[in-house]
């Protein structure tokens, strides 16, 4: 059977999102898949062509306790996106206090048909057991 291939995309200001992403990434590799981990910046519409999942993250911006919503770069790298987005998609955020709508907002920059049903969300940019689950239920289609 051909190997899954795996897009991991983050756009990161201090660290902690690109340190989420890698671990991804890492926790990907150990389940034999072929993954691409790049930061927004290096996205060329190429990377996507033969992907089968799409994980896309990026840190909270807000005013803290509302009106949370990715940053501008990130919003101007989702654009570059196709559209329609087929491919699977899994959102992931890492935040300080509250992650509010951030999620809500990254879809809607997507333009997504149907929203994304698995996210996970951190304050420290480690990938826990539960979050394991998470992309384990994404990767099972459950
Ligand atoms: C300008 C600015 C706005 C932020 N707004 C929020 C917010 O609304 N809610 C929140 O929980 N964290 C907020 N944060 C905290 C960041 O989301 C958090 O520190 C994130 O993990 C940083 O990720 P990075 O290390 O990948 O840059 C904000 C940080 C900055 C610099």
């Amino acid at each position: 059977m051909k190997e899954k291939t795996a897009l991991v995309v983050y756009h990161s200001k201090r660290g902690k999102t690109a340190s989420y992403a890698r671990d991804i990434a890492m926790y990907l590799w150990t389940k034999g898949m072929n993954v691409k981990l790049m930061a927004s910046g290096d996205y060329e519409s190429s990377k996507i062509e033969d992907c089968d999942y799409l994980f896309l993250g990026c840190w909270t911006s807000g005013w803290f306790v509302v009106h949370q919503h990715p940053h501008r770069v990130w919003k101007e790298f989702a654009h570059r996106l196709p559209r329609p987005l087929v491919v699977q998609t899994f959102l992931f955020s890492t935040y300080q206090f509250r992650i509010g709508s951030m999620f809500r907002n990254m879809m809607r920059h997507l333009d997504l048909k149907r929203p994304c049903r698995h996210t996970i969300a951190s304050k420290t940019g480690r990938l826990t057991f539960e979050d394991k689950q998470e992309i384990d239920r994404f990767l099972n289609n459950v």
